[in-house]
């Protein structure tokens, strides 16, 4: 199945340079500090308008020491804000999702907030002396929501507008009525993994394992399966199915149950696609729902890797059952990833490891490389600078002066 792309893609240059970052890459603590400043001024997906349906509603969100979150107002706005609180800094909701009724209140003293992040008032404001509600507002985040997902930015960084950056996307996100899918229960899952958050997307970025390491996907779409680059550092996969009836329980009677809704351009029909934004995002569409998931980085050995998932509204008893059936192949698929990540991770504390040599088909593993390698040069390095250079080394190589000591 040859399938035309309705956007731009790059092709895969002819001859290119087949190694990977190096091993220290994915150990220094010095470089992981540069990896913080690089999560926190790109764009993080945090959720679906669908995960707030009504006034109060919540959802949290906590990376490397910054902490969100997002909140239905009392007009019906979903507002992001940093989790808090302005009298001493306490987390003013506390948990993944949840809601309030009416108002936020902190944990810590009491400190009542608007359901739009104004102060409604101190407990016993009496004792602050004079106290300008203005000026004690929660914190707001930047952010955008693109076909109702719910993107947050904590710092003004490199990428353009969510809806500049995904714009070669958003004809598939209407296509899919991302819009107006519902979250299914409370949709978010979360696992931690003792790895570095790059060998997770080394893992991810490319399709050239699918074929041994997930049996069931290969049985699937693994014919016809294909990475490919768009600029801007976002990417695409996609896999056909239905040629053949698959040998598997689940691939077999999901191929059965599966119904494409109606509307789908052709390179979506029949197929699992897959659309990637760096530095660590993936929102997975199959005809009977959607999911996106993303890493964490929690320290150089340590990643949380998290997602939600989302079901179309009035779902038929055959979309029910193609839905489960599809998140079965996939949970049966990540359980095979996250074992190959923590090879994968392992084999850079080897001596004997010399690099990564790939193949045509682990192009969009350079290719997230590569970016990263611009964005933080010292990566280029095939052997660490002393941690305590480390900065000062990227500093240089970006042009810029040693950054300012802030203690
Ligand atoms: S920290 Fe929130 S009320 Fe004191
Ligand atoms: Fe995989």
């Amino acid at each position: 199945m040859n399938v035309q792309l309705p956007f731009p893609t790059i092709p895969t240059p002819k001859t290119w340079d087949r190694g990977g970052l190096p091993a220290w890459t994915y150990r220094s603590e010095a470089l992981f500090a540069l990896e913080r400043g690089l999560f926190l001024t790109h764009w993080q997906v945090v959720g679906h308008e669908s995960d707030l349906p009504g006034q109060g509603d919540w959802l949290a969100f906590d990376i490397l020491d910054e902490r969100a979150v997002v909140m239905r107002g009392q007009d019906g706005q979903v507002r992001a804000f940093h989790n808090l609180c302005r009298h001493r800094g306490a987390r003013v909701v506390d948990g993944v999702q949840g809601s309030c009724r009416g108002a936020v209140v902190c944990p810590f003293h009491g400190w009542v907030y608007n359901l739009d992040g104004t102060l409604r008032g101190a407990a016993r404001p009496e004792s602050f002396g004079p106290l300008n509600r203005e000026d004690f507002g929660l914190k707001p985040i930047e952010m955008e929501i693109f076909h109702g997902f719910i993107f947050l930015r904590f710092h003004p960084g490199p990428q353009p507008a969510v809806a500049v950056l995904l714009a070669p996307f958003a004809d598939d996100f209407a296509a899919y009525r991302a819009r107006t899918l519902l979250a299914v229960g409370e949709s978010g899952w979360l696992t931690d993994l003792p790895v570095n958050w790059k060998s997770v997307r080394d893992v991810d970025n490319e399709g050239y394992h699918v074929a041994l390491a997930h049996p069931s996907l290969q049985e699937l779409y693994g014919r016809d399966y294909a990475d490919h680059q768009l600029a801007g550092g976002i990417n695409f996969s996609r896999g056909g199915f239905g040629d053949k009836p698959g040998r598997r329980w689940s691939v077999r009677e999901y191929i059965k149950a599966s119904q494409d809704p109606p509307g789908l351009p052709p390179h979506l029909q029949k197929s699992w696609t897959y659309y990637g934004l760096f530095p660590a995002m993936v929102f997975a569409f199959t005809p009977e729902g959607a999911q996106f998931y993303h890493e964490i980085p929690l320290a150089p050995g340590q990643t949380r890797l998290t997602g939600r998932q989302y079901r179309h509204p009035h779902e038929t008893r055959r979309q029910r059952l193609a839905r489960y059936l599809a998140m079965r192949i996939d949970r049966d698929t990540s359980a095979e990833d996250q074992q190959l990540t923590i090879w994968s991770n392992e084999s850079m504390k080897s001596q004997a490891f010399e690099g990564f040599h790939l193949s045509d088909l682990e192009y969009g593993l350079r290719a997230h490389h590569d970016r990263l390698r611009a964005l933080i040069p010292v990566m280029t390095l095939p052997t660490p600078p002393p941690e305590a250079d480390i900065a000062a080394r990227n500093a240089e190589m970006l042009g810029r002066g040693p950054e300012p000591d802030k203690t």
